[in-house]
């Protein structure tokens, strides 16, 4: 979507809206064991999630690997492991709801194959890599990317749902990488925040929107409160108030 196009509206106001959030990391395996992942904790996603239950909205948050519990049970919760389970969880969700929130962090890299001098050995052990004196190289493929897929998913089947990104970057860089990611991935908006966020309860970001708007929460406020801020920035209204 062009950066000039009309800000999309997630629905009338006052109606009910069918919200889907990602949150936490992908754990990419390497073997049974071991996997690659990032420090993603998913408290932000979950803070959505609860917010916008709590305005009245049909939740529901596909959470990643981690320890944090979506403790608001009107909140419909669906677990994913790897970037290829939350790829099977999206192509199912997302036809049917009016607005995607993707928090995730999702693996730019997944596993392709493991090469060490004389072969690995997955499979004897249970499919645990035993420990080789020589060194071991794993090879690692690009993984589809969701938000994109899902933006073309709009764009064929012609509807209005409403499309939200995050960017997390080097504060030098924030702003420039949001705005690119933006019109790469054809989304609606891109929350462009610094890579200090990441195990923070507090976060400083800027919505870039793709009618031109960028919206800035001006300093760092807690995770709790910047929930309600965004769905707000969005246009995802209290429908029922708690
Ligand atoms: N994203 C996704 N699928 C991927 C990678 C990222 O859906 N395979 C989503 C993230 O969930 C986030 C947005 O795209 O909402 C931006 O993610 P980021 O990792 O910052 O962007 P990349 O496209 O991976 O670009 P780069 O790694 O070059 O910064």
């Amino acid at each position: 979507m062009p950066r000039t196009s009309p800000a999309r509206k997630p629905g009338k106001p006052g109606r009910a809206l069918r919200v889907l959030i990602t949150a936490g990391p992908t754990h990419e395996p390497i073997d049974e064991v071991r996997f690659i992942g990032n420090r993603s904790s998913g408290r932000l996603g979950t803070e959505l999630a609860t917010e916008a239950a709590r305005r009245g909205h049909r939740v529901t948050l596909l959470l990643g690997p981690v320890m944090m519990a979506m403790s608001d049970t009107r909140a419909k919760v669906k677990r994913f492991r790897t970037t290829a389970e939350l790829q099977g969880l999206l192509d199912k969700e997302f036809p049917r709801c009016d607005v995607l929130i993707q928090a995730a962090a999702v693996a730019d890299y997944t596993l392709d194959r493991v090469e060490a001098p004389g072969g690995v050995k997955l499979g004897g052990s249970g499919g645990k890599l035993r420990r080789q004196k020589s060194g071991l190289v794993l090879h690692l493929k690009p993984t589809p990317d969701l938000l994109a897929r899902c933006a073309e998913a709009r764009g064929r089947a012609g509807s209005g749902q409403l499309i939200v990104g995050f960017a997390l970057e080097p504060a030098e860089r924030m702003l420039s990488s949001a705005r690119e990611k933006l019109t790469r991935k054809g989304v609606d908006a891109i929350v462009a925040n610094e890579l200090k966020t990441m195990d923070a309860k507090t976060i400083r970001a800027v919505v870039v929107m793709a009618d031109g708007r960028e919206v800035d929460t001006g300093k760092s406020i807690p995770k709790s409160r910047f929930a309600g801020w965004l769905l707000k920035t969005l246009g995802v209204s209290t429908v029922r108030p708690a």
